[in-house]
Order: structure tokens, then C-alpha cells, then sequence
């Protein structure tokens, strides 16, 4: 894990099997905290190769013998394509066939509406999320990163990064495709009481050095939070690769 001095906690992983341990414990250890102090677990998750991260990571943990308690966790989308929930585009299916089917998941899941217009969607997501949070924060917001430094659905040079107003967005301009998307907004994921990126691979070993040393120019360097939670960095060794530590 990292330095003192930094804002980020690093977890560099050796390979998917310790990424499924180390991620599957992470997740554990804030969801039975959230438990613990307010009887729920609300978390957003994002798209991408996380799904898969994800229900790995968590079949990991029932493998190990953690009892996730699943019936207690509220399950949002960091950001969600505005596409049919059971259109191969969507988060929440990807989410849903990840997970496979499996008996212990027992969690109550918050897809966005998509039969009503973008706008209307992301308005009535924000009422959806406001009403569920505790004291206006997630317990726990997952991201990827995109090779353009993306997260959720927030771009590099995109007016909704310095919407101070926003908690949830539309965009229908994503420069990753479909272009309509609902997304969380940096004030809402900065007030996340814990924050986890897992971005793997060599696409994205540049932006995570860049991030680690301090540059503001991404999106995903824009997301840093002062709660104990901190924001950690899921790796693996080519997407660490860059890092001063790992050389
Ligand atoms: C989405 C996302 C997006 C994703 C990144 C990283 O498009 O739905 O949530 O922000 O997390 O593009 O994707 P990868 O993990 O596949 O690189």
C-alpha cells in the first residue's frame, strides 16, 4: 500500500487470482462496516471490464467462507448507457450475467429507467440515489479508467467536470459509445465514503503514473476524497508497471 503522503492507497496485484482476493476483501470489509453503523450497504458500480472484476472478486469471498450478507446491499451504477436493461450495452446486464445467477446474491438493484427520456432518466436516478445514500454519500463508489483517463461517464475536457450543482448527470455527447449515458458527477463521488478503481492492463499504465505523481489533467485524478475510506487503486502488474515502486 502506498506512501503516507499520498491521497491514493495502492494495491498492486500479482495476478486475477490475488486481484479476486484482495478486491473480494476490500469489498467485505467496507460493506460489513456500512452494515454495522447503519444497517445498509450502498454501493455504485461502474461498467466496462468491472462487472467481471466485480462478481469475481465477490465469488471469491463466499469461496473463502465471508458471509456477505447481500441482503443488505443497495446496488447503483456509477454511470449507466441509456440503452434497454437488457441490451448487451447495458451495465446492468453485464452486472447481471456476471454475477450469473448466483445464490448468495440477495442484493436490491437500482437500474436507471430507460424508458423515459435522458434527461428525465438522470433526473429520477439522482431522486432514486438521494433517497437511498446515508447523509448524502455512498458507502462505497467502484470505477474504471478509461485509456483516455474517463471515469464513470465523466471525459477528459467535458463541462460536467466542473458542475458543482449535479450530483447525477445526463451526457449524450460520450465520446465512447453510446453516446447517452446517465453518470455520476465528482461531487457525489468525492463524498463516497470509500473509493476503488480497478484498471488493469498496459492501456492503462501511463494515465495511473501520471495520476500517482500528482497530475490533475484526467478525469479519474479529479476523484480524491479526504473520508478514512481514501480512494484505492486496484492493479495488475502492467497497469503498475509505471508506477516508481514497481520499477
Ligand atoms: C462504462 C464505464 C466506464 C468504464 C471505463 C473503463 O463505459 O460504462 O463505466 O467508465 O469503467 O471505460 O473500462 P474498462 O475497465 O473496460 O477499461
Amino acid at each position: 500500500m502506498g506512501a503516507p503522503s499520498s491521497p491514493y492507497r495502492w494495491s498492486i496485484t500479482s495476478n486475477s487470482d490475488d486481484l479476486n482476493e484482495r478486491l473480494g476483501r476490500y469489498i467485505f470489509d467496507v460493506s460489513q462496516s456500512s452494515i454495522e453503523h447503519h444497517g445498509r450497504f450502498v454501493l455504485a458500480t461502474s461498467g466496462g471490464s468491472l462487472p467481471k472484476s466485480f462478481a469475481s472478486a465477490l465469488a471469491r469471498a463466499v469461496s473463502s467462507g465471508l458471509n456477505l450478507r447481500t441482503e443488505c446491499w443497495h446496488v447503483f451504477y456509477a454511470d449507466e448507457r441509456h440503452v434497454a436493461l437488457d441490451s448487451a450495452d447495458s451495465n446492468h446486464a453485464a452486472t447481471l450475467l456476471a454475477l450469473g445467477g448466483a445464490p448468495w446474491w440477495r442484493a436490491t438493484m437500482h437500474p436507471i429507467d430507460p424508458s423515459l427520456p435522458l434527461d428525465a432518466c438522470a433526473d429520477a436516478y439522482s431522486g432514486e440515489v438521494l433517497e437511498h445514500v446515508i447523509d448524502g454519500a455512498f458507502d462505497l463508489v467502484l470505477l474504471g479508467m478509461g485509456p483516455d483517463g474517463h471515469t464513470a461517464s465523466l471525459f477528459p475536457g467535458h463541462p460536467l467536470l466542473a458542475d458543482p450543482t449535479l450530483r447525477v448527470a445526463p451526457i449524450s455527447d460520450s465520446p465512447k459509445p453510446p453516446p447517452s449515458r446517465v453518470t455520476l458527477t465528482l461531487p457525489l463521488i468525492n463524498a463516497s465514503r470509500a473509493v476503488a478503481f480497478v484498471a488493469l492492463g498496459e492501456g492503462k499504465a501511463a494515465q495511473v503514473a501520471s495520476i500517482a505523481a500528482g497530475s490533475t489533467d484526467l478525469p479519474s485524478a479529479l476523484v480524491r476524497q479526504s473520508s478514512p475510506g481514501g480512494v484505492t487503486w486496484f492493479l495488475d502488474p502492467p497497469s503498475a508497471s509505471l508506477l516508481p515502486s514497481a520499477k
